[in-house]
């Protein structure tokens, strides 16, 4: 994971102290990662608090359709970037106002700024449209000289991952946020990019992975349901190469994904699964998260204090949290509780002398 580029700079492009009806400031800021006029950027959105003075807590997690996708207020600036046509509102790989909010039902602003937290998103392609070929125009390209890293050295997940990072960078100047309470979030694709964003920038006081599956949270040995030559095959681009040389020979695996949750310990960890996504495999997400346990008690802590896979929708754990819920492949309100509530419980535990 490269470190940040020396020119990196921030520029708040508009705030709104009266957004969502005077609940939230809403700030818009652009991360530009060199000194350069035309700099490789990645667009931040920012919903802050109002009821709540001093430092707040906050979510942040990458969007997949551009930050106007999150909320249908027409005051968040639409992305002019390449994005997927399988999402809503995207025409020719550019958003149309009709994905304004198109995700709304992944990110309940409403309810975390209630909560007292704020919420920071930027949109994935930013940093690398998320396609083969993605690379040659995002950031392992356009930041090679910078990063010291060839493109070939890393891949799509790794570039989304250092852009969190760089989001945190952001956060550590912003005075409204407590950065010490900076829970990082991701649903899938995304969600294998936070943990290891989580994995290497112990910034993040706090970790989600949502139905990361394969290559994410999901045991790779346990070779059920995606599976490591699949991955690679659809989506060449996600990992660095040398992941290949498992694609027939997953067992051959000298690490596996619990090491990569246990890189995490002690901050506390929250993993999560549905039912109906077993391409994610639940079971082995939760037996990732059983096995990380014994490092968070090298820190004295508890992980999940049990190896029992719990009912659907009764969350389990301590320092490490996971549940399976009912449904499909997804982040919904259910999802957010719990993390929500897990975020609050370590937080206000910190919170005491
Ligand atoms: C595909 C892919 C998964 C990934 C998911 C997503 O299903 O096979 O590995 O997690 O897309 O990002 O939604």
């Amino acid at each position: 994971m490269p470190d940040k580029p020396a020119g990196m700079r921030f520029k708040v492009r508009n705030e709104n102290k009266n957004a969502l009806g005077g609940l939230a400031t809403r700030k818009q800021i652009t991360i530009y990662f060199t000194q350069a006029v035309d700099a490789p950027s990645m667009e931040v959105l920012l919903y802050l608090p109002n009821h709540v003075s001093g430092p707040v807590p906050a979510f942040a997690g990458l969007n997949f359709s551009g930050n106007q996708s999150v909320h249908p207020d027409k005051g968040i600036f639409m992305s002019d970037r390449w994005i997927n046509n399988n999402q809503k509102g995207i025409q020719r790989n550019r958003a149309t106002e009709a994905s304004r909010g198109s995700q709304a039902s992944r990110w309940p602003v409403e309810t975390l700024l209630k909560n007292g937290f704020a919420l920071v998103t930027a949109y994935y392609g930013d940093l690398e449209p998320d396609h083969a070929d993605g690379w040659q125009t995002g950031i392992r390209t356009s930041l090679q000289q910078e990063l010291n890293l060839a493109p070939d050295q890393w891949g799509a997940i790794g570039a989304w991952a250092w852009g969190m990072s760089r989001i945190m960078d952001y956060l550590e100047t912003e005075k409204r946020i407590n950065s010490k309470q900076v829970a990082l979030t991701g649903l899938s694709r995304i969600g294998k990019a936070a943990v290891w964003a989580g994995a290497n920038d112990a910034r993040f006081a706090l970790v989600v992975s949502n139905e990361s599956g394969e290559g994410g949270a999901a045991l790779a040995r346990r070779n059920y349901g995606e599976t490591i030559a699949q991955l690679n095959r659809s989506f060449p681009h996600w990992f660095s190469p040398a992941y290949k040389n498992y694609n027939q020979a997953p067992d051959k695996l000298p690490v596996d994904q619990h090491q990569l949750l246990a890189l995490i310990a002690p901050r506390p960890l929250y993993v999560c699964s549905a039912a109906e996504d077993q391409w994610a495999d639940p079971q082995g997400e939760f037996l990732s998260a059983v096995h990380a346990g014994p490092v968070y008690q090298l820190y004295g802590k508890t992980g999940l204090g049990t190896a029992q896979m719990p009912a659907i929708e009764k969350p389990v754990g301590e320092t490490i949290g996971y549940h399976i819920r009912t449904g499909k492949h997804d982040i919904n309100l259910y999802d957010w509780q719990q993390h929500l509530a897990f975020a609050q419980k370590h937080f206000r535990k910190k919170a005491k002398p």
